[in-house]
């Protein structure tokens, strides 16, 4: 339940855009666009925001705004039976795969900004950065302490229940995370054969459009704006009743996506000047951001400016992510005690500490399976960390997200107390009907064939 109304609008987009901004952006965006074709990738994903995400960021504030629940309640409040609690559970299994591997991302931002304060980079060659990655990936025990920073620094902000400070801080940093990232493309397009970088991402080949890219824009637009996992049905629930879900939908979804194009603008150029390969992977943004950094004015001052700001980046997203599960693991346990006195309903701060346990488990699994090649730790020729990247993304977002868009659009009237035209008149009831109708035909289809084609079954 909300328990802690938010004191204004803005600070509510800027809570969410926080949850949105993160690693999907800075660190995802660019590498999956790299494996993907560049331009093409781009045109398809803005394609993905404009047609699924908005929508459905839209779908999941509403559901939280009419339920006043987190996603464990709200399908149940809103149905009034439990046929769609399997989505609810899908939702708090999605959230803690996603931990899993967000974690030791992290932990490789928390490394990089260790190593920007004793000066690593300074004067680093591109086979040495590349090297210096691959030697860093390789040792776990470095890798699973810099994992465990950030996950005690995000249990503790919720134990002690002090997200909205971190909120207020938010609100100053991530203006200024823009703002640096603005100062990095005016350095990045000074250099040489930037335009080539340039052309590799506003220029789409169209026969790049295969239909596994399509399936990874529509994942990576789901993952980087937080949508099928009930993160922003969470948000949607201290919405005043009166706001208008969709322009703090717009606003989100342009903030977010703004984002990723910045850190495309400045990742391209410098991979092509430089004379990396765009289709490094997971690496792309470790090997090529110190570079970039490398060649400001100040160097030793931007590079700890910049990852400091991107670990505030990305702890945004794990309170949020952490909060899923935690607000979840105690509202089931309150209902399962009122069902059998037998049981104790989790606390806050058991609650915490269940799900940071949990998390660690996964991270250090995650870890040892990129260090070595451990069989038991990979399936299928993908070890651990790249398989719960793909099935969250690409599975798991897009089938929460088809299960809510289909529970909106057929459970929710657009006339009522609960209506989707509720308080809307002109335009605004026009931009509900249309709303009502593309959640009922055009998402769901959408969704279904993109999968049925990325995955080959069509
Ligand atoms: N959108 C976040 C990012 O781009 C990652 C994310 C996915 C997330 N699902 C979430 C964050 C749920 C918070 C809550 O980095």
């Amino acid at each position: 339940m909300a328990n802690n109304a938010f004191s204004s609008k803005v600070g509510l987009i800027m809570a969410a855009a926080g949850s949105a901004v993160g690693l999907g952006n800075i660190w995802k965006f660019p590498y999956v666009a790299g494996e993907n074709g560049g331009g093409a990738f781009l045109l398809v994903y803005l394609a993905c925001v404009v047609a699924l995400g908005l929508p459905m960021v839209a779908t999941e504030f509403l559901i939280g705004q009419r339920s006043r629940h987190s996603a464990f309640g709200a399908f149940r409040q809103l149905n009034g039976n439990n046929r769609w609690q399997w989505l609810s559970w899908m939702c708090l299994t999605t959230s803690v795969l996603i931990m899993g591997f967000y974690f030791v991302v992290t932990g490789w931002c928390f490394n990089y900004l260790a190593e920007a304060v004793v000066n690593t980079f300074h004067a680093m060659s591109t086979d040495q950065l590349t090297a210096h990655f691959n030697g860093f990936i390789h040792s776990d025990l470095r890798m699973m302490l810099f994992s465990l920073v950030p996950i005690v620094l995000t249990a503790a902000v919720l134990w002690f229940d002090v997200n909205k400070g971190i909120e207020q801080l938010s609100k100053i940093l991530m203006p200024l995370l823009l703002v640096m990232m603005i100062l990095m493309v005016i350095r990045v397009l000074m250099l040489d054969n930037s335009m080539q970088g340039l052309r590799f991402f506003f220029h789409p080949d169209f026969s790049k459009i295969t239909p596994n890219v399509i399936l990874e824009a529509m994942g990576q637009c789901f993952f980087s704006l937080s949508i099928g996992m009930g993160a922003l049905i969470t948000y949607g629930a201290y919405m005043p009743p009166k706001q208008r879900v969709v322009y703090t939908s717009v606003q989100v979804a342009v903030l977010d996506t703004l984002v990723a194009v910045l850190a495309g603008v400045i990742i391209f150029p410098a991979v092509f000047s430089f004379g990396f390969n765009p289709e490094e992977g997971p690496k792309l943004a470790f090997i090529v951001l110190p570079a970039i950094l490398e060649q400001m004015s100040l160097p030793w001052f931007s590079s700890v400016l910049f990852f400091s700001l991107l670990c505030i980046a990305a702890l945004t997203s794990t309170i949020s992510l952490m909060e899923v599960s935690v607000a979840y693991m105690v509202e089931v346990s309150e209902h399962w005690a009122k069902k059998n006195p037998r049981i104790k309903p989790l606390n806050r701060h058991k609650s915490v500490l269940l799900v940071a346990v949990v998390t660690i488990a996964i991270t250090s699994l995650c870890v040892l399976s990129m260090t070595d090649a451990r069989e038991w730790l990979s399936f299928g020729g993908h070890n651990l960390f790249d398989l719960l990247d793909d099935i969250t993304s690409c599975y798991l977002m897009p089938l929460g997200a088809l299960g809510m868009s289909i529970f909106v659009a057929w459970k929710m009237p657009l006339e009522g107390e609960n209506g989707l035209t509720q308080n809307a008149k002109g335009l605004h009831r026009w931009v509900c009907i249309i709303y009502q109708q593309m959640i009922r035909w055009i998402i769901p289809i959408v969704i279904v064939v993109i999968f049925l084609y990325g995955l080959d079954i069509l």
